[in-house]
């Protein structure tokens, strides 16, 4: 017996217009590519859960937030502003205006308002009455109110 034969792989002819290696390497570098950027999505979404941006203070200022015309705000009616960075929900409750927080509670969803329904959140279904208590669902704390009032016929948060 001879041990001349040649090894199975030289004896394929490689036919021409065979690509497969450039194709291989093109495939290498899609699939590095993908989970490079698999990665990087995935270690951005992990930070910004684990280290979330801080609340940027947009609107209100300091001091006060308008409303709007006092006019505006039959009983019952209800807006939202921004005071100090933070989604407030000014209602003309009927025993006076209130300002309430409009982030619940629970996990910070933001809050919702109609005079039918008072507050609720629509993340897992707490609500609150008008004065910003607990009335049902998982939250643990009241909202936080704020002061408000009506200054020269205008509805304004903040100390008036
Ligand atoms: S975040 Fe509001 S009830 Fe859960």
């Amino acid at each position: 017996m001879s041990n001349d034969a040649p090894s199975p792989e030289a004896e394929t002819p490689v036919p021409e217009g065979d690509h497969s290696a450039e194709r291989r390497g093109f495939l290498n570098t899609l699939l590095f590519g993908s989970m490079s950027l698999l990665v990087a999505f995935g270690g951005y979404a992990v930070g910004r859960y684990l280290w979330p941006p801080a609340r940027e203070s947009a609107g209100g200022g300091e001091g006060q937030v308008e409303a709007g015309d006092a006019s505006e705000f039959p009983v019952g009616a209800g807006k939202k502003v921004l005071y100090r960075g933070e989604p407030v929900w000014v209602i003309h409750a009927p025993f006076g205006f209130v300002a309430l927080s409009a982030v619940c509670t629970h996990l910070g969803c933001i809050v919702e308002y109609e005079a039918e329904k008072e507050i609720w959140c629509p993340c897992h279904a707490a609500f609150f009455d008008l004065r910003g208590n607990v009335k049902s669902g998982p939250a643990p704390r009241p909202l936080p109110s704020y002061p408000v009032g009506v200054v020269g016929g205008k509805v304004v948060v903040g100390e008036v």
